[in-house]
This record gives C-alpha cells, structure tokens and sequence, in this order.
C-alpha cells in the first residue's frame, strides 16, 4: 500500500492515506470556531493535503463539556462556525471529518460515568455518579442530533470518540465501567452505550455519510482493556455498519506506556485488521513521511495518522500528495 493511494471509506473516496487526527488546539473564544482556528486549518490543509483532517473533538451538549476551550457542536448557532472550517478544509482537496464527543468523568460539568469510579490515571478527581438508562438514552440523542449538525456544516463524515478516558470509553474499559444492568459485565455489554450510539447516529446522518469510531481499544493496565478486546470490539463494531476504526489508546491516553516507536499501537491495529474489512486507521508516534510510508507497507493498517507532527509544521508533508509551488 502506497500513502499516495486512494481509499474507500464507506461511499466516500479518500485521496491519500494520510490522516490529520484529531487534536485541541485551544484556539475557539468559548467554544467557538474563530479565525485563528479557521487559518490552523486551512493551513495544513494546503501545507500537506492530507487525505482526511478529523477536526479537534467537539462537545455534544454542555454537561458533556471537556473544558472551557474545547470546541462546540452543541447548539445550532455553531453550524455556520463549523462551516467556515469544512470550507478551508476543503481548500486543500481534503476530506473532513467531525469528532464527536462527551467527556463524562472527565470534563468540566457535572462528572458522571458508567460508574462511581475515577479514572485511574487522572488525578484529583470528584467520584462520578453511575448514569441512569434514561440519561444514557439522552445522550445518544444528542450525538445523533450533533452528527446531524455536522453534516449541515459539510463535513464529509463524523467519528464518535470512545477513547482517551472520556464518556464512551469509560463504558468500554472495565477499570470504569462496574455496571450490573446491561451496559456493564461483559464485553458485548460495555460495548452497547457506543453501538446504539451509532445506530442513532446512522439513523440521524443516514447510509451514505461514513461514521467511524476511534476506538481506545486496550488500556495497557492491569485488569484493563486488552488488545484482543479491541479485535472483539473492532468486529462489533464493523456489524454495527462502521465504516472506519480509528484506533487509539483508552485510559492510557493517546500514549502507550514504554512505547515511542512509529505506530506504537502497530501490534493492535494489525490484528484488528486481519479480522476486519473496513479501514483501519493507525495513529502515534509517526514522524516523518518515510515512517507511515513503512507502516502501510508493512500493512500495520490502512490509513496513517500524524499529530504533533502535524501540529507543529502545517508542511510536514509539503509536496507528497502534489507538486507545489
Ligand atoms: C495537543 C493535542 C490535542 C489532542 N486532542 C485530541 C482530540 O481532540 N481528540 C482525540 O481523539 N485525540 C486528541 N489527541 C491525540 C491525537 O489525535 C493523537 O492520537 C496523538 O497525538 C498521537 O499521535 P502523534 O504521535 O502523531 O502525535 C490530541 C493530542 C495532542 C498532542
């Protein structure tokens, strides 16, 4: 597999392999889209031309708010902002994804979580209140009703995020989540808050908007989500009419303790995609350009992401995908 490759995520074709990831930025006015923010964008998306910029998570509804300057999709008054965004995007020939997200314990409202359990790799933190299944119900409405936002504003797909110690994944991993009723116990079960999430969202966006999920398949802790549970879940998931796994670490963070090396979620990533059919992607640790052209060569995944790299020059892949003047 070439970087320079096309690929299929659901209906929509992608011009290359290369993901911009999501990343906060720090640059909305109280959760805003603002002209720094709108340049950010645009700039790496003429820089590198990456195939697919997933924009910085944003929140779905306020109580699920991770901090005071994440970006918002929560009300309607912030499709226009959103539009600007998928409209510089657009600039560079890229594909445009939303993340969507609730934070859960770990936010700045009110912390609820699957259970009365802290994150056990954050510090200082009020014990959550263990959700209702009404207000678990509510929730997937407001991501649904999100997602519906986002396609207004022209982003070409949406991703739902279940990693990172927020909401979805604290219902994953089973350091948090200590249920008894439906939603907690077995993997199928820690696994339903996202699956009807995204029936909902399918619902609200419809068949030919792709919806992927960035899964933190394995937490790298005692008694947490392993490796093979990502491939179980990976599975569900692409049952569940996913089109893309974006895959990342859950209460590790975006970090895989003692690990640095390009693709240092590789070994995950490669089972999951010899089980599944769907794209996945690989995101950590990358770079420079020679290092996600070997990862795709090695078929680790189908898709690489860079961040920080990213992050910190816009032209990191400055004439890969295009001669540029
Ligand atoms: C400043 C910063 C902000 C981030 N924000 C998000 C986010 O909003 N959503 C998300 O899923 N991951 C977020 N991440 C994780 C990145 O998407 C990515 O997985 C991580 O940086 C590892 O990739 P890298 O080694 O190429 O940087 C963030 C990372 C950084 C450095």
């Amino acid at each position: 597999m070439l970087l320079e490759q096309e690929i299929r995520v659901g209906k929509l074709t992608v011009s290359n392999r290369l993901v911009m990831p999501p990343m906060q930025t720090n640059k909305t006015n109280g959760g805003r889209v603002t002209d720094a923010l709108v340049e950010y964008y645009r700039d790496r998306a003429l820089g590198s031309r990456p195939g697919i910029i997933i924009t910085e998570h944003s929140f779905i509804m306020p109580s699920g708010r991770a901090n005071e300057r994440q970006l918002s999709i929560a009300s309607d008054d912030m499709i226009a902002g959103h539009k600007r965004l998928t409209d510089a995007i657009r600039e560079g020939g890229c594909t445009a994804f939303a993340q969507l997200n609730h934070a859960g314990s770990n936010g700045v409202g009110e912390p609820v979580s699957a259970s009365g359990v802290n994150i056990p790799t954050k510090k200082l933190q009020k014990r959550p209140r263990e959700l209702t299944v009404d207000e678990i119900v509510s929730i997937e409405d407001a991501f649904a009703t999100a997602a519906e936002r986002a396609v207004k504003a022209g982003y070409d797909g949406v991703e739902l995020h279940c990693a990172h110690a927020y909401l979805l994944n604290q219902f994953y991993s089973p350091l948090t989540n200590k249920r008894r009723d439906a939603y907690g116990g077995t993997l199928e079960n820690r696994l339903r808050f996202l699956i009807e999430t995204v029936a909902r969202v399918r619902q609200a966006i419809g068949p030919d908007v792709p919806l992927a999920v960035r899964l933190g398949g394995a937490d790298y802790l005692p008694r947490g989500s392993k490796e093979e549970d990502a491939v179980k879940a990976a599975v569900i998931l692409e049952n569940a009419d996913v089109d893309l796994l974006d895959i990342s670490g859950g209460m590790c963070f975006y970090m895989r303790p003692g690990h640095a090396e390009p693709g240092f979620f590789s070994s995950m990533t490669e089972k999951i995609k010899a089980k599944t059919h769907i794209p996945v992607l690989l995101t950590g640790g990358v770079k420079t350009v020679d290092e996600a052209r070997k990862l795709l060569e090695e078929e680790k995944a189908d898709l690489i992401g860079v961040g920080r790299a990213l992050l910190k020059d816009a032209n990191w892949a400055v004439g890969v995908f295009t001669k540029q003047e």
